[in-house]
C-alpha cells in the first residue's frame, strides 16, 4: 500500500525544503512541486493535504505566480504560508496591501497571538514567538475566514476557513525561530489532513534505491566522489545497495585533510565490500593553490580539481559516458551555493564542477540533496552504517584550505593540521564530542607579538570555532568549559610551531558562518 501523500506546491521561497523537511519530521510523505504542476497532476497523486511555500512575490503583481482557483474547491485541505497565505487569500476575495507604514512591515521574531480554536493552535499556548518576513500584508480578509491570529503590527497573521479546510498564516511556522511551528504544522496534518503517520526513512530508502536503479539502468556504471565524510559514507552504502560491484569509490587526498585522515578512510572502507580507489594529489592541489587567497577563489579552483581528478580516473577505470558521476551533496550545500532563488552564500566544492567535466558522464547523481544532515545520519543508521562513520563531525569538501586564511603553504597546513588534532583530542576527552556538532581550528591571518622562554615572538593567531545545531543552516557556539578550553590553549601553543595565541568565536550562524571562509 503506498504512502499518505501531501503536496509542498512551492513558490520560490527560500527556505521551501525546510517545509517538505517538516512534514517528514511528522512522518508523513512528501514531495515538493513547482507552482506550475497543472491541477491534473497534483489530483493524480491523491494527496491529503497541500501546503503553499512563501515566496518573494507580491500577489497583486500580474506576472506573480498563481494557482488554478478550482484547487479551492476540490475539497482537499490547504495551509498556505507567508506568500501562500496572501495568494489565498487574493485568490478568493480578500485584499493583499503592500504596507507602505512601515510598521505594517514584519521581518524577524515577532510576539504573535493565537486563537486556539483555530485546528493549527489547538493545544498549544495561546501567544508566542514567530518569524514573520513580509512586506505585503492582508488588509481584507475573504468571505467565509475567520481570523485566528495577530500581532502588535499585523492584525491578519493567521486566517481559516474551517468548513473549506482553508487555512493561512502570515509567519513561518517552518524555522526554529517560531516557537511551536513544528506542532502547527503536526496539527494542521493529522488534526485537519487526517494524517496516520505511515512514513519512516526505511521508505525513503526503498524509494531512492529502486530510483537509482532506474535511472543508472542494469548496465551503468558510477564513480562516487568519496571524502569519507558522513554524506559521501552514506551514499556509498545507498549506491552499493543499489547498483553492487558497479560502483567504484575516488577518495582524493589533496593533502588539506585533517591528521591521519586519508589513512583512517582507507581503513575504514577497506572492510568494505565496495571498489575503493584512494588518489594521492597533494602536489597537484597544492600546486594550484599557491598564492591564492580569496576563499571563493580557494573554493573554485578545489571544486574544478576535484572534477579533473574524476575525469581522470573515470578514464583509467574505462568508465563510459553512459556512466554517472556521483556527489554526496545535501541540501545546504544546494541552497548556500545560490541555487534557485536563493543568495551564494558561498560555493560548497561539490556545486563548482567544470562543465566539460560533467558532459564526461552520462549524468551527475545527487540522491541526498534534498535531505538535511540530521535525515542523512538517520538514512545511514537506516543503512547499516556503523556508528562512528554515521556520527562523524562533518568535514568541508575544501579541507583545510578554507580554515587557513589568507595564502596556503605546506607549514601552515601542517601547523594547522596539528592543533585540530589536538582541539579533537581535548574534546574527545572531556567526553564532549557527542554534544557538539562541528568544532575544528582555523588558522588566522593575523600575529601577534607574545614571549616564549625567554624570547618574543611574532606568529599567528589561532582560532577555535565549535558549534551546536542540528541542520548546519543556523547554528550556535558551543559553551566548552574553561578548564577544556585552557588545556587545549597550553597544549597548542606549546606543541604547534607558527602559533602564539587561541581565540574562541563566540558567533553564532547568522550573523556568522560556520566556516570562516
Ligand atoms: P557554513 O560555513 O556554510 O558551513 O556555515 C555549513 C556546513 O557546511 C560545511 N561546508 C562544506 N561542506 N563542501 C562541503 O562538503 C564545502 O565546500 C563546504 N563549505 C562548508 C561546513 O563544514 C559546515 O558543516
Amino acid at each position: 500500500m503506498s504512502n499518505q501523500t501531501v503536496v509542498v506546491l512551492d513558490f520560490g521561497g527560500q527556505y521551501n525544503q525546510l517545509i517538505a523537511r517538516r512534514v517528514r519530521e511528522c512522518n508523513v510523505y512528501c514531495e515538493v512541486k513547482p507552482y506550475t504542476t497543472p491541477l491534473a497532476a497534483i489530483k493524480a497523486m491523491d494527496p491529503i493535504g497541500i501546503i503553499f511555500t512563501g515566496g518573494p512575490n507580491s500577489v497583486y503583481d500580474p506576472a506573480s505566480p498563481h494557482v488554478d482557483p478550482e484547487i479551492f474547491t476540490w475539497g482537499v485541505p490547504i495551509l498556505g504560508i507567508c506568500y501562500g497565505c496572501q495568494l489565498i487569500a487574493y485568490t478568493l476575495g480578500g485584499r493583499v496591501t503592500s504596507a507602505t507604514d512601515a510598521s505594517a512591515r514584519e521581518y524577524g521574531k515577532t510576539k504573535t497571538y493565537f486563537d486556539d480554536a483555530c485546528p493549527l493552535f489547538r493545544g498549544l499556548p495561546r501567544e508566542g514567538i514567530t518569524w514573520m518576513s513580509h512586506g505585503d500584508y492582508l488588509e481584507k480578509v475573504p468571505a467565509g475566514f475567520a481570523l485566528m491570529g495577530h500581532s502588535d503590527n499585523c492584525p491578519t497573521a493567521a486566517i481559516a476557513d474551517e468548513s473549506r479546510k482553508i487555512f493561512g498564516v502570515q509567519f513561518h511556522p517552518e524555522v526554529n525561530h517560531t516557537e511551536n511551528g513544528l506542532a502547527m504544522i503536526r496539527n494542521f496534518l493529522y488534526a485537519v489532513c487526517g494524517a496516520v503517520g505511515d512514513w519512516t526513512m526505511g521508505d525513503y530508502c526503498k524509494r531512492t534505491v529502486a530510483a537509482l536503479r532506474q535511472q543508472i539502468g542494469d548496465t551503468g556504471r558510477v564513480l562516487l566522489a568519496l571524502s569519507g565524510g558522513v554524506d559521501s559514507s552514506v551514499l556509498a552504502a545507498l549506491l552499493a545497495e543499489a547498483v553492487g560491484d558497479r560502483l567504484t569509490c575516488v577518495f582524493v587526498d589533496h593533502g588539506l585533510m585533517r591528521k591521519n585522515e586519508g589513512d583512517e578512510v582507507e581503513a575504514a572502507f577497506a572492510k568494505w565490500q565496495v571498489r575503493f580507489v584512494r588518489v594521492n594529489a597533494q602536489e597537484r592541489f597544492l600546486s594550484k593553490l599557491a598564492g591564492v587567497t580569496d576563499p571563493q577563489t580557494k573554493r573554485r579552483i578545489i571544486g574544478a580539481e576535484f572534477g579533473y581528478v574524476f575525469r581522470d580516473e573515470a578514464d583509467r577505470f574505462h568508465i563510459t559516458n553512459q556512466d554517472f558521476l556521483a556527489q554526496g551533496t545535501i541540501y545546504p550545500d544546494v541552497i548556500e551555493s545560490g541555487e534557485g532563488d536563493a543568495d551564494v552564500i558561498k560555493s560548497h566544492h561539490n556545486k563548482l564542477l567544470p562543465p566539460e567535466v560533467v558532459a564526461r558522464f552520462a549524468g551527475v547523481i545527487e540522491p541526498l540533496s534534498l535531505l538535511f544532515k540530521d535525515e542523512v545520519r538517520a538514512l545511514g543508521r537506516e543503512l547499516g552504517l556503523p556508528d562512528y562513520l554515521v556520527n562523524r563531525q562533518p568535514f568541508p569538501g575544501p579541507g583545510l584550505a578554507i580554515r587557513i586564511i589568507g595564502d596556503i603553504t605546506r607549514e601552515k597546513a601542517d601547523a594547522l593540521r596539528e592543533a585540530d588534532a589536538i582541539f579533537r583530542e581535548e574534546i574527545a576527552n572531556a567526553g564532549l564530542d557527542r554534544e557538539i556538532s562541528q568544532y575544528f581550528t582555523v588558522l588566522t591571518n593575523t600575529r601577534s607579538v607574545g614571549v616564549m622562554g625567554d624570547g618574543r615572538t611574532y606568529e599567528y593567531a589561532l582560532a577555535l570555532r565549535a558549534i551546536t545545531t542540528s541542520d548546519f543552516m543556523t547554528a550556535d557556539w558551543a559553551r566548552i568549559p574553561y578548564d577544556v578550553l585552557d588545556r587545549v590553549s597550553v597544549r597548542i601553543v606549546n606543541e604547534v610551531p607558527m602559533v602564539n595565541r587561541i581565540v574562541y568565536d563566540i558567533t553564532s550562524k547568522p550573523p556568522a558562518t560556520v566556516e570562516w571562509e
